[in-house]
């Protein structure tokens, strides 16, 4: 048996153990996976971290609050994947060559989602809202997957920062604009990566256009789809990013690689 912890505070909502439940019995590997509460501060989440390796246990989950303090562990004691160095964020800790190691599997996890809802993503022109971790840990992938890249933000400082830390990475410079300039916008592919939502508040979008708008958020109506849904264009989402970082977390433990059907299985249950 394989043990398994996702660590966040609060913790009691996360999806991630029947999802990768759902991984294990489709791999045929014999797993637990809880959920792990921890106070919000450092040591705790260190003390979490140590107890559960110690122990034998094989991966952790990070989630909120605790990716950044996930990530200056692995700076300080461990190692880091190019995807969470570049994030500064940990979503997916394991053992490596006796080390602690950090990856970042939710930027990959959304390029998957979109490629797999058949978003060209090279070449294409690619509109992200916000410049907070969601954003920063997408932009690589993004990259990546050849897309150019917009980036809106109410603070453009925020934005303006955010981009210098990937100019040497990226063929072409990121674009960098205002709220008021999204309202006038059009681009093939926008996605919402701000916490207007979880604090209740809409964003603005005038009138914004794009042919396929992917929202990072799940479970609750979101009033950015609907502005794009009214225009008639494909909508999306960010359930099956879950299920996407999940899986590479999962691939990264195991070496199982998740089958394009128990990924879609598993997004329309
Ligand atoms: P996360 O780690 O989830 O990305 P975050 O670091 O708090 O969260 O970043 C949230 C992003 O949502 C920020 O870019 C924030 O804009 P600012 O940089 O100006 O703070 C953006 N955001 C949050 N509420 C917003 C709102 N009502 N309108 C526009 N942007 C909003």
């Amino acid at each position: 048996m394989q043990h398994f912890i996702v660590i966040g505070n609060p913790i009691s909502h996360s999806k991630s153990p029947q999802i990768h439940h759902a991984f294990a019995k489709h791999t045929g590997l014999a797993i637990s996976y809880q959920r792990q509460f921890c106070p919000d501060d450092k040591d705790s989440f260190v003390a979490v971290v140590q107890a559960f390796f110690h122990g034998g246990g094989v991966g952790a989950n990070v989630t909120l609050p605790f990716k950044e303090i996930a990530y200056q562990l692995c700076v300080d004691t461990g190692n880091l994947s190019d995807e969470a160095a570049c994030a500064k964020a940990v979503n997916t800790l394991a053992i490596k060559d006796g080390k602690l190691y950090g990856d970042n599997t939710d930027g990959r996890g959304l390029v998957a989602d979109l490629i797999g809802q058949g978003v060209s993503l090279a070449s294409s022109d690619v509109a992200i809202v916000g410049a907070g971790g969601a954003t920063r840990g997408a932009i690589l992938p993004l990259l990546k997957a050849g897309a150019r890249l917009t980036i809106y933000n109410r603070t453009l400082t925020k934005a303006q920062s955010l981009a210098t830390d990937f100019d040497a990475l990226s063929k072409h410079p990121l674009s960098i604009k205002t709220l008021d300039e999204l309202m006038r916008a059009k681009h093939d592919v926008i996605i919402n990566a701000t916490s207007a939502t979880t604090h209740g508040q809409h964003l603005n979008l005038g009138n914004c256009q794009a042919n396929f708008a992917y929202d990072m958020m799940y479970g609750k109506p979101s009033a950015f789809l609907a502005h794009f849904a009214a225009q008639n264009a494909k909508i999306c989402d960010g359930y099956g990013m879950l299920i996407h970082q999940a899986a590479y977390a999962f691939e990264l433990w195991t070496n199982q690689v998740i089958t394009t059907d128990c990924l879609s299985q598993l997004k329309t249950a």
